[in-house]
């Protein structure tokens, strides 16, 4: 009985079709697609912090952060590996959490086919949408990103300067916008794209974007061309900090997949973000 009673509890949370039993991994796709989706209310914000874990402070000096270690992967392209300190990557996400939850803060936005991203996003500074790119001040609700806080801006022109001590021909650049995404482990990913709706002049001069990766890690995959067979596998974990400018700023780039339960066990000890990877991407419009 009980068992009967879970069953239809389960049917009516993914409501399968016959149909769906002969589609094989399209089925899985949906379920993962509803669970994903279950529970979330789109009116109301989405917490990237998990509530029902309650974390105790910890003395910063039980912290221990491993050195940055740098890789040149092309011409103005370089890994910055754990540039972050655990400190400064839990409040990141203290901030993102803090203004993801107001007005302006995570959604899930919609590409222009109006799929669901499989991700949740937000900005900081101006407003970006798939769909809509720079377009629109405000988004579809009437909200405005947040400000750009001085600590991002600061984290991530001190990830430049590091940069450009160990790869030649790297502009500056100052960002006028921070896109955050989170992604859940197993579901969340981003298909292959490039960043190119700033302008003319930050694309022409190659003004570096800066991407940096907290939480769960995940392969980010990028190229030359949409080749498939021709692009390059990056293992990013969080702390990392990856930048492309120069003559990789049009480089096609994607995540295609996050890796569950692979945080730092330093990091999840302070922070009880939810099961999945944050990013938070910079770019000078
Ligand atoms: C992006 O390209 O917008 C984000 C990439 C990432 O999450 O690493
Ligand atoms: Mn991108």
């Amino acid at each position: 009985m009980w068992m009967m009673m879970m069953m239809s509890r389960f049917n009516r949370l993914i409501q399968p079709t016959m149909h769906d039993a002969f589609r094989g991994p399209a089925f899985l796709t949906k379920i993962l697609r509803q669970y994903h989706s279950n529970g979330i209310d789109p009116t109301k914000p989405l917490s990237i912090i998990n509530p029902w874990v309650v974390k105790e402070p910890r003395e910063a000096t039980l912290m221990s952060d491993l050195s940055t270690t740098r890789e040149i992967l092309g011409p103005g392209m370089i890994l910055l590996r754990n540039f972050i300190s655990v400190k400064n990557q839990v409040d990141l996400v203290k901030l993102c959490e803090k203004w993801g939850l107001g007005p302006g803060g995570f959604y899930i936005p919609r590409d222009r086919n109006g799929e669901k991203l499989r991700l949740q996003m937000m900005s900081f500074g101006r407003n970006w949408d798939p769909v809509t790119k720079y377009e629109k001040p405000f988004r579809s609700d009437g909200s405005k990103p947040p400000p750009l806080p001085f600590e991002l801006i600061s984290l991530a022109e001190s990830a430049i300067q590091d940069a450009q001590a160990h790869l030649d021909g790297l502009p500056s650049m100052h960002p006028d916008i921070c896109v955050v995404n989170f992604y859940s482990p197993v579901y969340g990913r981003l298909g292959l794209h490039q960043d190119c709706d700033e302008s003319s002049e930050s694309l022409q001069r190659g003004l570096p974007v800066v991407s940096m990766s907290i939480g769960d890690s995940a392969e980010f995959l990028y190229g030359h061309t949409r080749d498939a067979s021709k692009l390059e596998s990056l293992y990013l974990e969080s702390g990392d900090v990856l930048i492309f400018g120069g003559k990789s700023r049009l480089i096609f780039h994607g995540v295609n997949r996050v890796y569950p339960h692979t945080s730092p066990q330093e990091f999840i000890d302070q922070i009880a973000l939810k099961p999945g990877r944050l990013n938070l991407t910079f770019r000078q419009i």
